[in-house]
């Protein structure tokens, strides 16, 4: 049995959507979707507004995802011209800084297009036209966005990589999409400490595949010394500040993609996920109206990093679109002390607050204090999305950070999707403390088992979405095979979330984790193929194999079994150099937790490593290992539980 916190009333009163709206909206949106995202689409300035609005197949021999079709509009404008004329001079965005004693700045409606436009005719001049790819390596600060819209605005597909991944990680993403130009700073900085993103660009630009870059702008941040090569590098303020303040929008399909972001799978390495621009604007617009319930005074704050979806969608392109006024913020929750997330809200009267479960839980062990001597009166509504939020984490941030006042939203969704899929809508749902609860509208969700069978009622299987909606991805950038033997293949018919989860007796859905192996650490998705590919990158390492484990703060840590090549001796120092490796292949956020040594490892006779196992001997569960007598040996399974490293 759970607890249920029902929608407060004085929130019911004022909310976007009621409960009653709720009901009648859903059904309409299943029942009929033309009429309703019809409809829905004409909140978006269309230069030419769509007549045809959905057309959609999830069978793998006649495979279609189009929305809005013949509908032609420039995401930039719906974000900036288009509020000139109702809101110039209102705040776009709060930059807040990483060293508290520095400026914050905010940016109007009007500056913030002037800045756009700027770019946007220093990217044309820099021979950048549509379809062209740039990459975006950013901190997070006011440029990261303008880059964004400036790529949107000249019709460039960004793909932004986040600010903490390795020179190989930048290289391999470079590659894989062609970039013409990157978009980088001098240093970012984070919690103090200096991030040299310039120097992590020019040791990627050195790895093969990456010829395919002509310029780097790098906008002076934090003023250091940076290499600058010409005529390949340019500084960012004097190629765009003598551009005029105005720049012509391309007209683009709907259909026209807007950004790639790479995501990690269960193999190989990350996919470029691909976005196009009517139909995920609309519903990263639409979804970030209902489930944060806006208003036009809020001041709406996400802590995530533009360098995921969820800065895309719920810091950028949503709130913008929304002529919201949205908070970027460049340090961290700890930094300089646990207060620092209090007293952002204090300094800039934020109301809505959306952060993820392992901030949280990590501000939590500090306890309330740091909390509570703050005011946080401005607060209304909170939001959770990342990972599933434990009911523990989920009553005290309702307790103690919302003072039990503002209702918590916990927001399931996915770089593949675009935008929510499943929430509860504040004005119109119920809470329970660790369920996503409900699907927005539009969206099917249904339980499978192994086979594909629907599970009907109260049930647990693996989570599937039946119908389509207009934030879904279309394809993987460069493999559209890829894409559907990934999402469409394992149920025919289906797009597979590659989540487990459960349903109530309410049919609320409560999301239990990937069934597939990629780990969710802090928030970060990370394939267990991608470490695994880093460690044996490493000359001594033979082969390795990596699982996820249950992290009090993270989620879920990294957990990787590492076999050396004959001959060499493990070591403490071994060890460390190898954890080492990985953060320089991949990104501080790849380091293992554990490395145990594993002489041998658990495999079929056939030679497919049996994860399970190694699985239930991270989490130290050795006694539910189940059946291994298909192993080809099992006594290895015997000294891995022996040597298991102490979590
Ligand atoms: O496992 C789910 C988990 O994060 C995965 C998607 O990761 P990513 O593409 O990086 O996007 C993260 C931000 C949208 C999902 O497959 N996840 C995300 N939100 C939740 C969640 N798990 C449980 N509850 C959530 N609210």
């Amino acid at each position: 049995m759970s607890d249920v916190y029902p929608v407060p009333e004085a929130f019911a009163a004022q909310a976007n959507v009621t409960a009653a709206d709720y009901e009648r909206d859903y059904a309409e949106s299943v029942r009929d979707p033309d009429a309703f995202w019809g409809r829905i689409a004409q909140r978006l300035e269309w230069s030419r507004p769509p007549t045809r609005i959905r057309d959609v197949s999830f069978d793998r021999e006649d495979f279609r995802i189009r929305w809005f079709a013949d509908g032609e509009l420039n995401a930039s404008v719906n974000c900036l011209d288009r509020h000139l004329a109702t809101r110039g001079d209102k705040t776009a965005l709060i930059w807040e800084p990483d060293d508290p004693a520095a400026e914050p700045k905010h940016v109007s409606y009007r500056e913030l297009h002037a800045r756009v436009c700027k770019l946007a005719n220093a990217l044309r001049s820099l021979g950048v036209k549509k379809g062209d790819r740039v990459t975006i390596y950013l901190p997070m600060i006011v440029e990261a966005a303008v880059a964004m819209l400036a790529c949107a605005r000249v019709g460039a597909i960004h793909s932004v990589v986040f600010g903490g991944f390795a020179p190989n990680s930048i290289a391999d993403r470079v590659a894989d999409c062609g970039s013409k130009l990157i978009i980088t700073a001098d240093e970012g900085l984070r919690g103090g400490r200096k991030v040299p993103l310039k120097a992590n660009v020019d040791a990627a630009l050195k790895m093969p595949g990456t010829q395919s870059v002509e310029t780097v702008l790098v906008v002076r941040h934090t003023g250091a010394a940076v290499d600058m090569q010409m005529p390949r590098d340019r500084w960012y303020d004097a190629v765009a500040d003598g551009q005029p303040g105005e720049c012509e929008p391309e007209r683009m399909n709907a259909e026209d993609p807007l950004f790639i972001l790479y995501t990690s799978g269960s193999t190989g390495k990350p996919k470029g996920v691909l976005h196009t621009t009517g139909g995920y604007l609309l519903y990263a617009a639409y979804t970030h109206e209902a489930v944060f319930d806006l208003r036009e005074d809020d001041i709406y704050w996400c802590t995530a990093d533009v360098g995921w979806v969820t800065g895309h969608s719920y810091i950028v392109y949503g709130p913008l679109a929304n002529g919201a006024t949205s908070l970027v913020f460049e340090g961290v929750p700890n930094y300089p002390d646990y207060s620092r997330f209090w007293n952002v809200v204090d300094r800039h009267k934020v109301t809505i607050f959306y952060t993820a479960p392992t901030a949280i839980r990590a501000l939590m062990r500090e306890g309330a204090e740091p909390v509570k001597k703050t005011s946080r009166a401005s607060l209304r509504l909170l939001g959770s999305v990342g990972e599933p939020i434990n009911p523990e984490a989920w009553r005290w941030y309702h307790e103690v950070v919302g003072d039990g006042r503002c209702p918590v939203v916990d927001t399931w969704w996915q770089t593949e999707t675009g935008g929510i899929l499943i929430s509860p809508l504040p004005g119109a749902v119920d809470l329970k403390p660790g369920s996503a609860t409900l699907p927005f509208f539009g969206v099917q969700p249904a339980l499978v088992d192994a086979e594909g069978k629907l599970l009907e009622g109260a049930a647990e299987g693996n989570l599937v979405i039946l119908d389509s909606w207009p934030g879904q991805m279309r394809t993987v950038h460069g493999d559209h095979q890829r894409f559907i033997d990934t999402y469409f293949k394992t149920y025919p018919g289906m797009y597979f979330t590659g989540d487990g989860c459960r349903r109530d007796e309410d049919g609320y859905y409560w999301i239990t984790g990937r069934v597939d192996d990629v780990i969710n650490v802090s928030g970060h998705r990370i394939g267990t193929a991608e470490v695994e590919s880093a460690l044996v990158s490493h000359p001594k390492v033979a082969e390795a194999a990596v699982v996820g484990f249950p992290h009090d703060i993270k989620g879920q840590g990294i957990y990787a079994y590492v076999t050396l090549v004959a001959g060499e001796v493990e070591s403490d120092e071994l060890l460390k150099e190898l954890v080492a490796h990985v953060r320089k292949e991949i990104g501080p956020i790849a380091s293992p937790d554990f490395l145990q040594w594993a002489p041998g490892l658990p495999k079929t006779r056939s030679g497919k490593i049996m994860r399970r196992i190694l699985r239930k001997i991270a989490e130290n569960a050795p006694d539910q290992l189940g059946d291994t007598s298909t192993l080809a040996d099992p006594s290895v399974v015997e000294s891995l539980v022996k040597n298991r490293r102490d979590a």
